[in-house]
């Protein structure tokens, strides 16, 4: 959801290392920003709203040495400059940014009210430094006293940590100190360790040009640190916390757009190999993976989104592959069969970020019944990567359009090789795999481009459009419905190509574009069956398949993937969603209302 960025150290161009950070992080929100830089005893607050990519970081010249930064995706309390962070204590001392909910701000601010306070913004988050502040009052009341501002300032924040409940991360600064604090719930936040300061952010990309050596600060934990030193605490014992630098493997060239004018295009272009480098995991470990599922007692999929739609296809490919059954559910719905779970059972969590909040909370549920927990993560690192039994990592690259696309492709290759590797011919699927990289390699030409260029060109006007698939192919056509919709805004909706006739043919007019997904295989005669009923309606049909069919009025050719034909099939129509954006004038990198990451339940 929102992004957080700071930075303490013996730089003095704090602020502008702020901006660019916020830059960075702008995907995990875009409707307003702002900044808070120390120099001396004064915090100077800059904050507005729309987009950072806007800001020059050399407008914020003033030396400074410590910065906080916010990029708000805006949850309680509309998109305006008194909501936008960071939010400021009754006497403008302490300054904070968050990311996350305060589920009981509304008690804290009656009661805060009570004791004067008033607040300025109608955001959960300002409670925070108002909060702090009173803490810092009653700091002789307690036995937490310090010899300095600066031990008082990070012991109040930690009785402030107390009173919240929900899911948070913050940064706060004290004009009479020069620690940055931060605290985290929930909520992701990383440290970047530089020889010469300390970075402080939700997501590795805001940093990633100073330093790859992070630590990563748990639940319940929170830092203080002066540039110099860096302390980790927990947050209830107020004990101090050891952690390890971890050097992580992503390059800034992964991070940046390159020759492409967006990042939805480039992260597309970079499933030539990105799928490669999925299915390169240790053998032996997908072995032992398989053995797990095969002796679990019942194996339950959980993702969100795009995500989920690669758990459905799982479903498929561990079903037709190796006859096994799994069941998803939206990880937003999985505590309605926590019954099910038991210690022998086994969760796989489907997650890019490693940071959903629903993923996270469907993670708790089955640990908590004992369950074990199997994720298929992107990023190195996030939560959901360190609190599982067994990771997988996809090594996909950062991704950073909110609309995932490679992320995606990834998750099912390293699914399907699972399949293979549960119906004992792990090498048979090794090699399908390696082979669709390359026939995908082959099919993201410049020519295979300017063609779903044109086809996003002549059906750009219409405001409905369906797509239908079968088998694997079904979960592709939610997934593609997904992808235009959020980026393009057109109405589109996925079905399973059998239950059209059940009801929504009756949404089919003369011109309706409706997409066909299909493969070569044993279901092909049931869904081009489907599109002929779809085309006696008047559907303009657009064909995804490896042959060319009389049903289609276009064609989209795919190569011929067998039991990875979802993989492949995805592409175009991610190709199409992109050009469908851009034709409509719309940003697909930065859809409206939608956020990369979304930490909220
Ligand atoms: C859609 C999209 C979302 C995510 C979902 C889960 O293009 O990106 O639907 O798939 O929010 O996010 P992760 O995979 O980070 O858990």
């Amino acid at each position: 959801m929102c992004g957080i960025f700071g930075y303490v150290g013996r730089r003095v161009d704090a602020g502008s290392l702020a901006i660019d950070g916020l830059k960075s992080l702008e995907y995990r929100g875009y409707d307003s920003w702002g900044v808070a830089c120390k120099t001396g005893n004064t915090l100077t607050i800059q904050k507005e709203t729309g987009k950072i990519s806007a800001v020059d970081p050399a407008d914020f010249g003033t030396a400074c040495s410590i910065a906080i930064g916010h990029t708000r995706w805006a949850t309680h309390g509309g998109v305006t400059k008194e909501n936008a962070h960071p939010h400021l204590n009754e006497t403008s001392t302490i300054a904070v940014v968050h990311n996350g909910i305060v589920e009981n701000y509304e008690e804290l601010k009656e009661d805060l009210k009570r004791k004067g306070h008033t607040f300025r913004s109608d955001t959960d988050s300002e409670i925070l430094p108002h909060l702090i502040e009173e803490e810092l009052k009653t700091r002789d009341a307690n036995t937490e006293k310090s010899e300095s501002v600066s031990g008082d300032f990070t012991a109040a924040v930690r009785r402030a940590c107390l009173r919240l409940s929900g899911r948070y991360a913050f940064l706060a600064l004290h004009t009479e100190s020069q620690t940055l604090v931060a605290a985290r719930e929930g909520s992701p936040l990383i440290i970047g360790v530089d020889t010469d300061g300390y970075f402080i952010a939700s997501d590795i990309p805001a940093f990633l040009a100073h330093t790859r050596t992070v630590q990563y600060l748990d639940d319940g934990e929170m830092i203080a640190t002066d540039g110099k030193t860096i302390l980790f605490l927990d947050i209830r014992t107020g004990h101090e916390v050891r952690k390890r630098e971890i050097e992580i493997s992503w390059s800034v060239k992964q991070t940046q757009k390159g020759e492409y004018r967006h990042f939805m295009l480039k992260e597309i272009m970079d499933q030539k190999d990105s799928i490669a480098r999925a299915i390169n995991q240790d053998e032996e470990e997908i072995r032992t993976i398989a053995q797990a599922i095969k002796h679990a007692q019942g194996t339950f999929l959980v993702g969100c989104g795009t995500a989920g739609k690669a758990c459905v296809a799982a479903e498929y490919f561990f079903s037709v592959l190796a006859g096994h059954h799994v069941n998803y559910a939206p990880a937003s719905e999985f505590k309605l069969f926590h019954h099910f779970l038991k210690p022998e059972s086994l969760l796989i969590v489907v997650t890019q970020s490693g940071e959903t909040a629903d993923v996270l909370e469907a993670m708790k549920i089955a640990k908590a019944k004992g369950s074990k927990v199997l994720s298929i993560v992107n990023v190195q690192g996030s939560t959901v990567a360190r609190e599982s039994d067994y990771t997988l990592l996809i090594n996909a690259g950062p991704e950073r359009a909110v609309a995932s696309t490679k992320a995606l492709t990834g998750q099912m290759a390293v699914l399907l090789l699972i399949a293979y590797a549960l119906a004992d011919k792990l090498q048979e699927g090794k090699l399908l795999l390696l082979e669709t990289s390359e026939m995908i390699n082959d099919m993201l030409n410049p020519r295979y481009v300017e063609h779903l260029e044109a086809l996003a060109d002549t059906i750009k006007r219409h405001e409905n459009l369906y797509i239908i698939g079968k088998s694997w192919n079904y979960p592709m056509a939610l997934e593609s419905a997904i992808k235009i919709q959020e980026v393009s805004y057109i109405h589109a909706e996925g079905f399973a190509g059998g239950e059209l006739k059940h009801g929504p043919i009756a949404l089919i007019e003369k011109g309706t574009p409706c997409i066909v997904l299909t493969g070569k295989d044993e279901v092909t005669a049931d869904i081009l069956s489907n599109a002929r009923e779809l085309s006696a309606r008047g559907a303009f049909i657009i064909g995804v398949s490896p042959e060319r069919k009389e049903v289609f009025d276009e064609w989209i050719k795919v190569p011929d993937a067998g039991a990875a034909q979802a993989i492949v099939n995805i592409i175009p129509i991610q190709i199409l969603a992109y050009f469908l954006a851009v034709k409509r004038g719309k940003d697909p990198d930065m859809p409206r209302n939608l956020a990369k990451s979304v930490t909220v339940k």
